[in-house]
C-alpha cells in the first residue's frame, strides 16, 4: 500500500523493520496513536548523547511516514526536504533523522516512550539550539549567534520557528509577525498601537527589518553596525546625506535621539510633544556645545514651531541654519 521509491537499494535490516513497521500499521495503533497525539508520554525524553548509539542504522523519511504521515508530509513541503539532496554528511543527517537523532531503535519498538527519538516539547534550550545550529551556524543571518539576547535569554529556536506546524510558511515560523514577537514582548505591542507608529501592525514594516533575533554585535540586536541610526538609512536614504550643512546630533547621537522607533503618542514619533522642547533641549547656552537660538527667539510667540522656518532639520546643502 506504500510505495517505496524504486531507486532506494534496502538492506535487509531495513526490510526488517519495514515488516515491523508494517505489521504495526496494519493494525492500526501508530495512527490511532498518531492522531491522538495530544497526550505525549512521559518519561520519553532522553538527551541525544544518551541515543546515539554507536553504530545507528539510518532509516530513511518513508520509512517514519509509514506512521507518522503528518509529520512527513509538513516536512516534504518544507525546505527541509532538501536535506535528502546533500550527500555529504551521510544518511544521519538526511531526513529525519537530523533533527530527531537516530531512531532504529525507537522504530523496532515504536511503542515504547524510553526509546522515542529525540522529541523538541521536553528538550532544554540548550539542545536543541545546538541540534539546529549543527547546520544553521553560518551565513550572514546567523553570523552573531554566540552574542544573541535570544539564544543568552534561552529562548530556543522553536520558541519561533515551527518545523511540523508553522503558521508562516515563510521562514517557517510558529507564528506570523508582528503577533509572533508580541507574545513575549507585551510592551513592544503597546508602542506600534500609538497614534504614530511604524507600520508594524499593517504588515507594511516588519520587526525583522530593524532587528535580527539572531544575535548582532550592536545594541538591542538591531541590524546595524557603527551607529544606531544605520538601520534607519536602509528605508530614510534621504536623511543619510551627506550635506553640505549636517545637523551634527542627526550623525553623532543618531535618530533615536530626537524619535521614538516604534511608536509614540507625538507626531512624526519625536519624543516630545512640542519641538521647541526638543529643540532647546540643546538649543540653551547652559546645556551643550548647541548654540543657543538667538535672543529674538521669543518662546511665547512664533519662534515656538521651530521647523516652520529651520525646515530642513536632518541637514542641508544651502542652508547653515537649515532653512531650505
Ligand atoms: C512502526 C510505526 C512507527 C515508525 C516506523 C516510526 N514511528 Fe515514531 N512513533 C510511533 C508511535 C506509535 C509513537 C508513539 C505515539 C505518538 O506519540 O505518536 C511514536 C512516537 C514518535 C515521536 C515522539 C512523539 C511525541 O509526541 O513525543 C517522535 C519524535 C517520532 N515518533 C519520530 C519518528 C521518526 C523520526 C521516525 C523515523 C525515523 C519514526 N518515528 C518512525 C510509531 C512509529
Ligand atoms: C528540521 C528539524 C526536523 C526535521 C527534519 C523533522 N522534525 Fe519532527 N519535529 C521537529 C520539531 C522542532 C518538532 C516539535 C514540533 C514543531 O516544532 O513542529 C517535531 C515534532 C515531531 C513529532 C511529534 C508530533 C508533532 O507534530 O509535534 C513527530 C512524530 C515528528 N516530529 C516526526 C518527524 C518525521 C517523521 C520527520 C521526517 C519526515 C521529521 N519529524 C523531521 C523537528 C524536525
Ligand atoms: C526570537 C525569534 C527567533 C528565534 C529565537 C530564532 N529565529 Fe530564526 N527567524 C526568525 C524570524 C522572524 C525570521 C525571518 C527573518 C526575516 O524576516 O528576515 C527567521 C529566519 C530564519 C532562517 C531563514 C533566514 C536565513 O536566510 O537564514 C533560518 C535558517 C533560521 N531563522 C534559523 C534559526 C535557528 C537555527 C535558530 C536557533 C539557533 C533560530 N532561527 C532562532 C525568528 C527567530
Ligand atoms: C541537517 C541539516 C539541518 C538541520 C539539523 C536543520 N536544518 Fe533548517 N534547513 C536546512 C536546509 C538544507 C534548509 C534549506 C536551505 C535552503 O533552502 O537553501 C533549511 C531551512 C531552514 C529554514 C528556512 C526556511 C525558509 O523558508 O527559508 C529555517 C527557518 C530552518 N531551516 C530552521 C531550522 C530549525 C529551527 C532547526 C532545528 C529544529 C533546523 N532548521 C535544523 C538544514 C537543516
Ligand atoms: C523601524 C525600526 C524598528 C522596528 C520596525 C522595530 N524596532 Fe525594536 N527597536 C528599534 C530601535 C532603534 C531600538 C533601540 C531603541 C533605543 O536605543 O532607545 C529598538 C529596541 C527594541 C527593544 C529593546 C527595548 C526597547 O524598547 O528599547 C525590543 C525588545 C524591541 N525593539 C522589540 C521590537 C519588536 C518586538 C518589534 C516588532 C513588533 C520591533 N522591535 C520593531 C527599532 C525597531
Ligand atoms: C519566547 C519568547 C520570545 C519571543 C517569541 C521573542 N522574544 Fe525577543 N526576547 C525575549 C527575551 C526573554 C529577551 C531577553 C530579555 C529582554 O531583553 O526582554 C528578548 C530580547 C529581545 C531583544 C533585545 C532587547 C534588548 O534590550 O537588547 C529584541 C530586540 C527582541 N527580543 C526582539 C524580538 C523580535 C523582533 C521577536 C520576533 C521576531 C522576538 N523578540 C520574539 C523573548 C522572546
Ligand atoms: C523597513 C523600512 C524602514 C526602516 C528600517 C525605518 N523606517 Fe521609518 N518609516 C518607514 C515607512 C514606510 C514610513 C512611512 C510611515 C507611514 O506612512 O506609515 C516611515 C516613517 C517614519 C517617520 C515619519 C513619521 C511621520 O509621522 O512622518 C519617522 C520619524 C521614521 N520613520 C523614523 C525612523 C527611524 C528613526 C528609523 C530607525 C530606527 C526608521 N524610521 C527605520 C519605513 C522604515
Ligand atoms: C535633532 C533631532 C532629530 C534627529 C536627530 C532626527 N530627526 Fe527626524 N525629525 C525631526 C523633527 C523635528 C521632525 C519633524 C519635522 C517637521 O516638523 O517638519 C523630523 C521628521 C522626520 C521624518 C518625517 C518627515 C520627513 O522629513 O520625512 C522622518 C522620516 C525622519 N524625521 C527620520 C529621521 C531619521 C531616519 C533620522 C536619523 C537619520 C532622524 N530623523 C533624526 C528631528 C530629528
Ligand atoms: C541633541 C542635541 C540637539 C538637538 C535636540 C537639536 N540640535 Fe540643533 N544643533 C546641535 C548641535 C551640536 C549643532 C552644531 C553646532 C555647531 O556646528 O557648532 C546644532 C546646529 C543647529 C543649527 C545650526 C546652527 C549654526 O549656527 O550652524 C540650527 C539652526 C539648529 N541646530 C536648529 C535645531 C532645531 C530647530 C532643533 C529642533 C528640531 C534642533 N536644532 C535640535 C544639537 C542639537
Ligand atoms: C520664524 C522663523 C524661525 C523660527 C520659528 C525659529 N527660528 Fe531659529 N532662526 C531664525 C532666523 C531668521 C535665524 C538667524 C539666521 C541667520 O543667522 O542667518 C535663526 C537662527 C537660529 C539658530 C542659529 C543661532 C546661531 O547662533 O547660529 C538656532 C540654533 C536656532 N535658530 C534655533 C531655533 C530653535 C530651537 C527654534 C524653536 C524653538 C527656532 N530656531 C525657531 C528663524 C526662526
Amino acid at each position: 500500500m506504500h510505495k517505496m521509491r524504486p531507486s532506494r537499494a534496502l538492506s535487509l535490516s531495513s526490510l526488517i523493520l519495514m515488516c515491523v513497521a508494517l505489521a504495526v500499521v496494519a493494525t492500526g495503533k501508530p495512527q490511532d496513536a498518531a492522531q491522538a497525539g495530544q497526550n505525549p508520554p512521559q518519561s520519553g525524553n532522553n538527551p541525544p548523547s544518551a541515543q546515539s548509539a554507536p553504530q545507528a542504522t539510518p532509516i530513511d523519511a518513508e520509512t517514519c511516514k509509514l506512521c507518522h504521515e503528518d509529520n512527513y508530509n509538513s516536512w516534504s513541503a518544507s525546505p527541509h526536504w532538501k536535506t535528502t539532496l546533500d550527500k555529504r554528511g551521510g544518511p544521519l543527517m538526511q531526513g529525519c533523522e537530523t533533527c530527531h537523532a537516530p531512531a532504529a531503535e525507537h522504530v523496532a519498538n515504536p511503542g515504547e516512550p524510553s526509546k522515542f527519538p529525540f522529541t523538541f516539547d521536553k528538550a532544554s534550550p540548550k539542545d536543541i539550539n545546538a541540534r539546529c545550529l549543527s547546520c544553521h551556524a553560518s551565513g550572514a543571518e546567523a553570523m552573531h549567534v554566540t552574542e544573541s539576547v535570544h539564544r543568552l535569554s534561552d529562548v530556543s529556536c522553536v520558541s519561533c520557528h515551527s518545523i511540523h506546524h508553522a503558521e508562516d510558511k515563510e521562514f517557517l515560523l510558529a507564528k506570523p509577525q508582528p503577533e509572533l514577537c508580541y507574545t513575549c514582548h507585551a510592551q513592544q505591542r503597546a508602542q506600534f498601537n500609538m497614534p504614530f507608529h511604524h507600520r508594524v501592525n499593517e504588515h507594511l514594516v516588519r520587526c525583522s527589518d530593524c532587528h535580527n533575533p539572531h544575535g548582532t554585535v550592536g545594541e538591542h540586536q538591531l541590524r546595524a553596525s557603527a551607529t544606531q541610526s544605520v538601520v534607519c538609512y536602509k528605508c530614510h536614504e534621504d536623511k543619510q546625506g551627506p550635506f553640505v550643512f549636517e545637523h551634527e546630533p542627526v550623525k553623532t547621537e543618531g535618530c533615536v535621539m530626537c524619535h521614538t522607533p516604534h511608536g509614540g503618542p507625538n507626531p512624526h514619533m519625536l519624543k516630545t510633544s512640542n519641538v521647541n522642547l526638543l529643540c532647546l533641549s540643546c538649543h540653551t547656552t547652559s546645556f551643550s556645545n548647541a548654540p543657543g537660538a538667538p535672543s529674538f527667539h521669543n518662546q511665547a510667540a512664533q519662534y515656538q514651531a521651530c521647523t516652520l522656518c529651520h525646515t530642513q532639520i536632518h541637514g542641508s546643502n544651502f542652508s547653515s541654519v537649515f532653512f531650505k
